[in-house]
C-alpha cells in the first residue's frame, strides 16, 4: 500500500493542540525563577569541563515533533578540543545552541538531559547576588569567585548571563550576521568588557579590546577598531568574532562551522590561530564541522553524529585509524582529497529517515551495506570498544563476529 505523505486539516489541529500544551509547559519551566541549589549538580569525571548526558532537543512544528537532537552524550574533557562531525541536519548546531540556551522557543525546546559544566562563578547570597569583599582603588566592588557545577539544561533564562559569553562563547559560521552593521568593531568589542566586567572604563574597555584585536592577529587593530563590519574581509571578521569569544576568558568556546565561509589559505589561517589561543587561553573547545581534514588537524576527540544521534566516539587516532560504524566507515571513504575543495559534502548514498518519525531500529539500517537480521530490531545500544572509544552498532555485539 502507498504510503501517505501528507496530514489532513484534523491532524495538523490535533497536532498543534498537542504541541501547544508541551511547549508551553518546557517555556513556562524555562523561564520559572529558581534558587541555585536548584541548578548545582556534580561532575560524573572531574576531568571534564562539559558532561552532556542524554539530551534530547524538539522542535514543536505543526507537521510534527522533530526529536533534532535525541538522547546525546558525550564529555568535553579540561583543555581538550572535541570534534562534532556528521552531515548536514544531523544536529550538531542544536547540540550546540542547547549548550548556549540559544534555542528559538516556544518551537524549540530542550525537553529532558542534563548539560554539566564546571562554572567559576562569584560566591552568591542567598537571594542570587555576588557577595563583594572589599573595593579596589577606583571604590570599585571586588567579588571572589568560585568552582560550580551548573546544569544548564535546568538554569532559568534569567541567570543564562552567568555562563554565557562569559565563562563559554561561541564563534558562528558567518560572522557578517553576528556583527551588527551599523556599529563599530570598537563599539562592539568595548560592549563585551563592559557587559562583563564590572567598574571598566571607556579608556580600559579600549585597551582590552586593542589587547584582543592583536592577539588574534591583527596587525593595525586601531584601524580595525574604528571600522564598520561591512569595511573589513571575511577573513578578518572571523577574526573579530574570535577576539569578541575571547574578551572575557572563556573556559570552553564553540566553534561552529568556524572556518567554512572562508576561502583556503585564510581557512588555514584561522585554524592555526584557534590552536594558538587554546594554548595560551588553557581552555576547551568544541568545534563542529562537516569536515574531516579539520577535524584531523584540531581535535584530541571526535564525537560521529547520525540524525540526532551519537554512533561513535573516540580519540581522533582511534576514529582515524580504528573506525568502526559502518557511517564512520562512510564518512572516511567519501573524505575530500587534498586536490578537492575541502567543502565537498558527505556523498553515502541513501537518505536519512524523515526526523518526525524515526524508526524503531538503527536509523542508519536503509544506507547501510552490512545490515545483518538483527538491524530490524531494537535500535543499537552504545558498545565500549576502549576506554575512549564508543559504537552504536549490532556488528560488534557479543557473540556477532565480525
Ligand atoms: N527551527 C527549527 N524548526 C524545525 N526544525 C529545525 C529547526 N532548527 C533545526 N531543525 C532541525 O533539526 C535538525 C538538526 O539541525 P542542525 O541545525 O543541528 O543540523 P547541523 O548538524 O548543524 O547541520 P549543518 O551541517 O547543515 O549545519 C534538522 O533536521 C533540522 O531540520
Ligand atoms: S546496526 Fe546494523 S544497520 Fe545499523 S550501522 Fe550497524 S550494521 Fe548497519
Ligand atoms: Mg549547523
Amino acid at each position: 500500500m502507498a504510503e501517505k505523505h501528507y496530514l489532513t486539516g484534523k491532524e495538523i489541529r490535533k497536532i498543534a493542540k498537542e504541541n501547544k500544551k508541551a511547549m508551553m509547559a518546557l517555556e513556562k519551566e524555562k523561564w520559572k525563577k529558581k534558587p541555585e541549589s536548584e541548578f548545582l549538580t556534580t561532575m560524573k569525571d572531574e576531568n571534564n569541563i562539559l558532561e552532556i548526558d542524554n539530551l534530547n532537543t524538539y522542535f514543536f512544528t505543526d507537521q510534527g515533533v522533530v526529536k533534532a537532537v535525541n538522547g546525546v552524550s558525550f564529555n568535553i574533557p579540561l583543555h581538550k578540543t572535541v570534534g562534532i562531525v556528521g552531515e548536514s541536519g544531523c544536529g550538531k548546531s542544536v547540540t550546540s545552541m542547547s549548550v548556549m540556551r540559544l534555542l528559538q522557543g516556544p518551537q524549540g525546546q530542550i525537553a529532558s538531559g542534563e548539560i554539566r559544566f564546571k562554572a567559576s562563578d562569584y560566591k552568591r547570597d542567598a537571594k542570587g547576588n555576588p557577595i563583594a569583599t572589599g573595593t579596589d582603588e577606583n571604590g570599585n566592588p571586588i567579588y571572589e569567585t568560585e568552582e560550580k557545577i551548573y546544569d544548564i539544561a535546568k538554569m532559568p533564562m534569567n541567570e543564562i548571563h552567568r555562563i554565557r559569553g562569559r565563562q563559554i562563547s561561541m564563534i558562528f559560521q558567518e560572522p557578517m550576521t553576528s556583527l551588527n552593521p551599523v556599529f563599530t568593531i570598537g563599539n562592539q568589542l568595548d560592549e563585551v568588557t563592559f557587559i562583563h566586567q564590572p567598574g571598566a572604563t571607556k579608556e580600559s574597555a579600549k585597551a582590552k579590546s586593542l589587547e584582543m584585536l592583536n592577539l588574534v592577529g591583527i596587525a593595525a587593530p586601531e584601524r580595525v577598531y574604528n571600522s564598520y563590519p561591512h569595511e573589513l574581509s571575511g577573513g578578518m571578521r572571523q577574526r573579530v568574532m574570535i577576539s569578541m569569544a575571547l574578551a572575557c576568558d572563556p573556559r570552553l568556546i564553540i566553534a561552529d562551522e568556524p572556518t567554512t565561509a572562508l576561502d583556503v589559505t585564510i581557512q588555514a589561517q584561522i585554524l592555526e590561530l584557534l590552536r594558538d589561543l587554546k594554548e595560551k587561553m588553557d581552555g576547551s573547545i568544541m568545534l563542529i564541522t562537516h569536515d574531516l581534514g579539520v577535524i584531523a588537524e584540531m581535535a584530541d576527540y571526535v564525537v560521529v553524529m547520525y540524525a540526532g544521534r551519537v554512533i561513535e566516539m573516540g580519540t581522533v587516532r582511534e576514529i582515524f585509524h580504528n573506525p568502526m560504524h559502518p557511517y564512520t566507515i562512510g564518512l572516511q571513504k567519501s573524505k575530500p582529497t587534498m586536490q578537492s575543495d575541502s567543502d565537498t559534502l558527505f556523498n553515502i548514498p541513501g537518505n536519512v529517515p524523515n526526523p518526525i518519525n524515526m524508526p524503531k531500529h538503527c536509523f542508519f539500517k536503509e544506507r547501510c551495506d552490512k545490515c545483518i537480521k538483527k538491524c530490524g530490531g531494537e535500535y543499537p545500544q552504545m558498545i565500549k570498544i576502549s576506554d575512549t572509544h564508543f559504537v552504536a552498532c549490532h556488528l560488534y555485539e557479543e557473540g556477532e563476529n565480525e
